[in-house]
Formats: C-alpha cells, structure tokens, sequence
C-alpha cells in the first residue's frame, strides 16, 4: 500500500477540480487500476492550497508551522495526484505559488499523476506546455501524462467530498491515467523501492 497525495491548486470552493481529485482518491483507496498489483488500495491524504495562510505562501515563510507541514505532506507522499484549473491558458497560480516553496527536487522518485480541468478543449496542452514541465522541473522523473477533463463533463456534488457524476466521454481517459499512475507504483513495489505509506500525518 502506497501513500497517494492529492494535491488541490484551485482557489475556488467548491471545486470541480478538488471534487475530481477525491474521485481519484476514491478510486486509488479502492484499489481501482490496480488489477497488476496487489490487491489493496492505497492510502491517501489531501491537501488543499488554497486551505494554506495565504500571507506565509505569498511570502514563501518555510517557517511558518503550516507551509512546514504541507512542504512535509510532499516529502512523505510516495505518489501525488496534484490537480489544477485551467487559468487563463495555463495552471492556477496558487498552485504555482506553493510548488515554488517546495525544495528544487522535491518530487524526485515519485509517481506524479497531473490532472487539469477547464473550460475550453482548446487548452488542453496546458498540460503539456505548462503542468507538466514545471514537475519535471521539481525532479519529478516520472511525471505521467495525465488528463485534462473538461469542466462540463463533471457533475459535482453538494458537499465537498461528494462523489462527482463524470460525462462517459471523460471516463477512459481518466481510468487509464488512474491505471498508470497504479502501475507505476506497482512497479516500484515490485523494484524493491521501499513505500512511506504508513509514517506519521504530517
Ligand atoms: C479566472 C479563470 C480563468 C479561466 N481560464 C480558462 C482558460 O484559459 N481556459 C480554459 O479552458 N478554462 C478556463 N477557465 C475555466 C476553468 O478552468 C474551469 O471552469 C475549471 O473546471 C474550474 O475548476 P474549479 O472549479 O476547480 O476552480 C477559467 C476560469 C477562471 C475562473
């Protein structure tokens, strides 16, 4: 069992971007994409940047207790799914505020599943020419695809956790992306790559 870290960066509330990534985590825990490996679900914690002091992230304070934790919940995830709005052609910038405290290699050796949600087809190569040249710029050496779902095509639920309803077109591509970031645990797993999942919450 791995420790999955979903990581929010969008600064609306409710999110369909967030409510996307508890689906995923659902998923993950259920043990979803994971008919390769063994059996079990994997563990996952959440964070929400914009749930972080908005003064400390501004002001990049690695002091500060909560940006110390949250820096903390990334070092010792074996696996993130870090999810984002499309905002005006590219990433959220709160999300860009917080990958920017976080050490220069901070996602090295961990599977990095990248998710955006947005308005337009037509941004859909923010994934590429944005989200994703920014993890591998974090160290993320196995920074996967990902999957861009559009907005429409997710139907939220009233509270933040709530199951979303997911569009049938939205559904393969998203299922594949969940079963590679599976497998890419798998076969860390299978490399002998020893998990954290079971260390203290940070
Ligand atoms: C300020 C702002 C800028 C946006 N810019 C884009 C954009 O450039 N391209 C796009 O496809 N969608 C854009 N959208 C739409 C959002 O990406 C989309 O609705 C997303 O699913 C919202 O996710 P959230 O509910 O998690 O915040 C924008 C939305 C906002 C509020």
């Amino acid at each position: 069992m791995a420790h999955v870290l979903t990581l929010a960066g969008s600064p609306a509330r409710p999110s369909r971007t967030e409510q996307l990534l508890h689906h995923v985590g659902h998923r993950l825990s259920r043990g979803q994409g994971n008919e390769a490996g063994h059996g079990t679900g994997h563990r996952i914690r959440h964070l929400a940047v914009r749930d972080l002091p908005a003064e400390a992230l501004l002001a990049a304070d690695h002091g500060h207790p909560a940006i110390r934790r949250a820096v903390a919940s990334v070092a010792d995830a074996d696996a993130l799914v870090i999810g984002s709005p499309v905002y005006k052609a590219a990433y959220s910038g709160l999300l860009k505020v917080f990958l920017d405290v976080l050490p220069r290699t901070a996602l090295r050796g961990k599977p990095v599943l990248p998710l955006l949600t947005g308005g337009s087809p037509a941004h859909v190569l923010a994934l590429d020419y944005a989200l994703r040249p920014v993890l591998t710029a974090l160290g993320g050496d196995t920074v996967l695809r990902g999957w861009f779902v559009l907005d429409r095509h997710i139907t939220t639920g009233p509270a933040p956790e709530a199951e979303i309803r997911l569009a049938a077109e939205a559904e393969p591509g998203l299922a594949q992306a969940v079963g590679e970031l599976a497998d890419a645990l798998t076969a860390r797993h299978s490399a002998g790559i020893p998990l954290t999942a079971g260390s203290p919450a940070a």
